[in-house]
């Protein structure tokens, strides 16, 4: 399962190490999708020779990637190799996303976060399948095992144009795009670290109700605490001015439906609720999953995934289709139970 840290930029030994920060600082998976880098595992065996079996051509089918290669970089198989991955360890972008799907051995993908400028480093394994944004700035070097292939994707024929950074990489459209998108994403964790809640105590628990997010549309509370546990009310992927994230409005007037999207935006909606008791989402105990359409269904699991890497450690978790939904544009809504980390109440 993919590993992420804050790399340590004082420690000067070679690329190749870990470099963790002392104390470490692990990054989650939420926090690089909030960056805009997805993240999928899938079983590589087989996939060199059929690159379209399975998970990785769903994925394919899904993402219209379209054309692909194998690379191994190791000392022996790439000339000029301490070269070499010293230029993939420049910082740059591409006007194209980066897709990498490995097949064998292992590497680190550092990214540069827009919002405090520090590298985060992505340790990447076999069967792990990542994907960068076009516009955001990173790099990439091998561990000290120095070996390490990997399948790279492409929508279109393949090519590798690396932009350093500068002045001609600030000025591609690619960078400004990734900007804009990463100036909402940090404007949506602005607004949800700033809600309120009102707490009304009565003889079925606590009731809390968000003041300055969205608001519920009848009389029911987003959370009940009692016993010990937590009840979320049914959650969309609503915003305090009445929007949805995922449902973007088109020049034609109509909306384009993001299921995907909706899906990150259901689960941190439901994290800043947890996040009025001191609870966040490992605290989930189960999950009723509201689809309107089971066509969502892959798309859907794969954001569910990277929120819950981890089975063992996840909620337990029911998929139902429903006929509709409260609003028209919303694919997906979540509703929960979790355990209540003061205790009973
Ligand atoms: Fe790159």
């Amino acid at each position: 399962m993919v590993q992420a840290w804050i790399y340590n930029e004082e420690d000067q030994s070679d690329q190749r190490e870990a470099h963790h920060l002392t104390p470490d600082e692990p990054v989650p998976l939420p926090v690089l999708r909030s960056l805009g880098v997805l993240y999928w595992r899938i079983d590589p065996s087989g996939c060199a020779e059929d690159p379209h079996k399975g998970r990785l051509g769903d994925i394919r089918k899904q993402r219209h990637y379209k054309n692909h290669d194998i690379i191994t970089v190791s000392p022996d198989k790439l000339p000029n190799y301490e070269e070499k991955i010293r230029s993939f360890f420049e910082e740059h972008l591409h006007e194209d996303e980066e897709i990498r799907f490995v097949l064998e051995g292992t590497g680190y993908f550092d990214v540069r976060s827009d919002r405090n400028q520090r590298w985060i480093r992505i340790a990447v394994e076999s069967g792990d399948m990542v994907v960068l944004p076009a516009g955001l700035y990173h790099r990439f070097t091998l561990d000290t095992k120095n070996y390490i292939v990997a399948m790279r994707l492409f929508q279109d024929a393949p090519k590798w144009e690396a932009i350093n950074r500068g002045d001609k990489a600030e000025s591609t459209d690619a960078r400004k795009q990734y900007l804009e998108f990463n100036t909402k994403v940090t404007a949506e964790e602005d607004a949800a670290k700033q809600v309120t809640s009102k707490k009304v105590e009565s003889v079925n628990g606590e009731s809390f109700t968000l003041q300055s997010g969205a608001r519920s549309l009848a009389n029911y509370p987003h959370m009940r605490a009692y016993g010990g546990l937590l009840y979320i009310s049914g959650i969309s992927s609503r915003r305090a001015d009445n929007t949805h994230r995922g449902a973007e409005k088109q020049a034609d007037g109509s909306f384009k439906l993001d299921a995907a999207e909706q899906t990150a935006a259901v689960l941190d909606n439901i994290s800043v609720i947890l996040g009025r008791v001191g609870a966040s989402l490992r605290d989930l105990l189960d999950i009723t999953v509201f689809l309107v359409d089971m066509s969502d269904y892959a798309a859907i699991n794969d954001v569910y995934n990277s929120y819950f890497p981890n089975p063992a450690e996840g909620p337990t978790r029911t998929t139902v289709a429903v006929k509709q939904l409260p609003h028209p544009n919303l694919r997906i809504e979540m509703k929960c139970v979790a355990r209540d980390p003061r205790g009973s109440k």
